[in-house]
């Protein structure tokens, strides 16, 4: 929304009042003087009129080490969410707007990220955007070695009718390897391995672009994500 219609709707005031308060340097926005009214504000810009603060909401991005079993969700019946453990390690923060940028299934563990900015999330999930994605596969059976090219070159997905974007496999060990995505696809990496007929038995993300989950993030715990961590998406 523009600045000067949300001055206008907030404070119930006419467009010519807010003219007036923009020309006379008596707003700002974040912080800094701000004339210009057709600049596009968001929920969670800082807006002064006379110094006074109004109404905005604050942005919240968490990091959280997903353990097995809890739902990538908000809510479930059966299952803990990964909102209910953000409810118990931060009890007085308002979750109604917290959802998740990017699920896991519920046996895949690791780095899994949790916003009330809606347009963060968007930005970071959106396919067109190819935000690597590593994770650690251990599988059921040896890995092939052609498994690295045949990734490289891009797996077609039949359902979705897409061939994968080039992936890169890093092999540490015969069931075990290192795995950047370029997608989100559902059951991406499982599909993947299931061409070989190898069941992926642990799977864990380690990191989504320039986000990365550190080994002493205890399972089930969450951090704050930096301010290059948010504006690096
Ligand atoms: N790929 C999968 O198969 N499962 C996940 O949880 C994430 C990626």
């Amino acid at each position: 929304m523009r600045l000067d219609r949300y001055l206008s709707k907030t404070l119930r005031v006419s467009n010519k009042q807010v003219k007036l308060w923009l020309e006379s340097g008596q707003v700002a926005l974040d912080n800094s003087p701000c004339a210009q009214g057709e600049v596009v504000i968001n929920r969670f810009s800082r807006i002064r009129v006379d110094g006074r603060l109004l109404p905005h909401d604050t942005p919240l991005y968490l990091l959280m080490h997903k353990p097995a079993g809890v739902l990538s969700a908000t809510k479930d019946r059966q299952h803990t969410t990964a909102i209910d453990l953000v409810k118990a390690q931060y009890p007085q923060l308002d979750t109604s707007d917290v959802h998740l940028a990017g699920r896991l299934d519920r046996a895949t563990t690791g780095l899994l990220l949790l916003t009330n900015d809606g347009a963060w999330s968007k930005a970071l999930t959106r396919p067109e955007q190819k935000i690597p994605k590593t994770y650690l596969v251990t599988t059921e059976q040896p890995i092939p070695g052609e498994a690295r090219d045949r990734f490289a070159k891009g797996v077609w997905f039949e359902r979705e009718g897409v061939t994968t974007a080039p992936a890169q496999l890093q092999q540490l060990s015969s069931n075990q390897a290192r795995l950047t995505i370029y997608e989100g696809m559902h059951h991406q990496v499982k599909r993947m391995f299931a061409l070989y007929h190898n069941p992926v038995v642990a799977l864990h993300r380690e990191r989504m672009g320039n986000i990365a989950l550190e080994p002493q993030l205890a399972e089930g715990q969450c951090r704050p994500l930096s301010r290059q961590e948010i504006e690096g998406v």
